[in-house]
């Protein structure tokens, strides 16, 4: 079994967001990379993840779960584990769900470079709960295995039953030997939310939408402090109760 803890973080209005707290963030981890696997979870693709490593002070991860958890990337190698993809269900067709949804007006969908093979994303503002359940049921009418991921009141993505951050998250745990009870999960919105629902250990930073919050609790540390200042802080939080048992 590895020794190493596992942390995944979202990027954007996690540890992006205040570029003087990703300072301070690398830092700490410069610090601790010996005890650490870093992992970045993303709603962008691999290659736009990479950018933002390469623009700002992240430091380098240890892989990438991109595009909501359908794409998972060593790093630097940008090799993907095939047992991942292998395991999305046949019933998918990123094709069949432009078909099915084309009547809805309110969709719009998002630029071509936010679209991929196991990614159908579109914009919609303050959707409410019953179109969202609406259109989940009409994929599954259509014979589509998809799930809808509503995130920041404005993005729906529609993936791959089951694909997502949480169980991205969970496979790479598995793939790196690491135990769930070593595993850290950030986040600060909804595309985030299927990673606190794991039975990880959760770090919200305090500027986390209502969407996420609504999960805080005993296994999921809400933060006082923002973007990556409040990773740091729910990471201290986490190594305490872990030393006080
Ligand atoms: C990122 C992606 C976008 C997606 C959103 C929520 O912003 O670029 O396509 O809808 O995350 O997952």
């Amino acid at each position: 079994m590895e020794d190493r803890s596992l942390l995944v973080s979202d990027l954007d209005g996690t540890l992006l967001g205040d570029a003087a707290a990703t300072r301070r963030f690398d830092s700490w981890y410069q610090d601790r990379c010996s005890s650490w696997i870093l992992v970045y979870a993303s709603g962008r693709s691999f290659d736009s993840v990479i950018e933002s490593v390469r623009e700002s002070d992240l430091p380098n991860p240890a892989a990438i779960i991109g595009s909501v958890g359908t794409e998972i990337r060593w790093y630097p190698s940008g090799q993907a584990p095939a047992a991942w993809r292998d395991g999305f269900d046949s019933a998918w067709s990123a094709d069949r769900v432009v078909r099915a949804l084309g009547g809805h007006s309110e969709l719009e969908r998002q630029p071509a470079e936010f679209q991929s093979e196991y990614k159908v994303s579109y914009f919609l503002h303050d959707a409410c709960p019953d179109f969202l359940a609406r259109i989940q049921s009409q994929l599954v009418d259509s014979g589509i295995a998809a799930d809808v991921i509503y995130s920041s009141g404005r993005d729906l993505d529609v993936v791959p039953k089951g694909a997502n951050k949480g169980s991205a998250a969970e496979f790479v745990a598995g793939a790196c030997g690491v135990s769930a009870d070593r595993v850290i999960v950030c986040g600060d919105t909804g595309n985030d939310e299927s990673m606190f629902r794991r039975g990880f250990r959760g770090v919200m930073p305090a500027n986390a939408l209502d969407e996420l919050k609504a999960l805080a609790g005993e296994r999921n540390y809400l933060a006082s402090a923002l973007f990556a200042d409040g990773v740091i802080e729910g990471i201290n939080y986490w190594r305490k109760v872990a030393e006080s048992k």
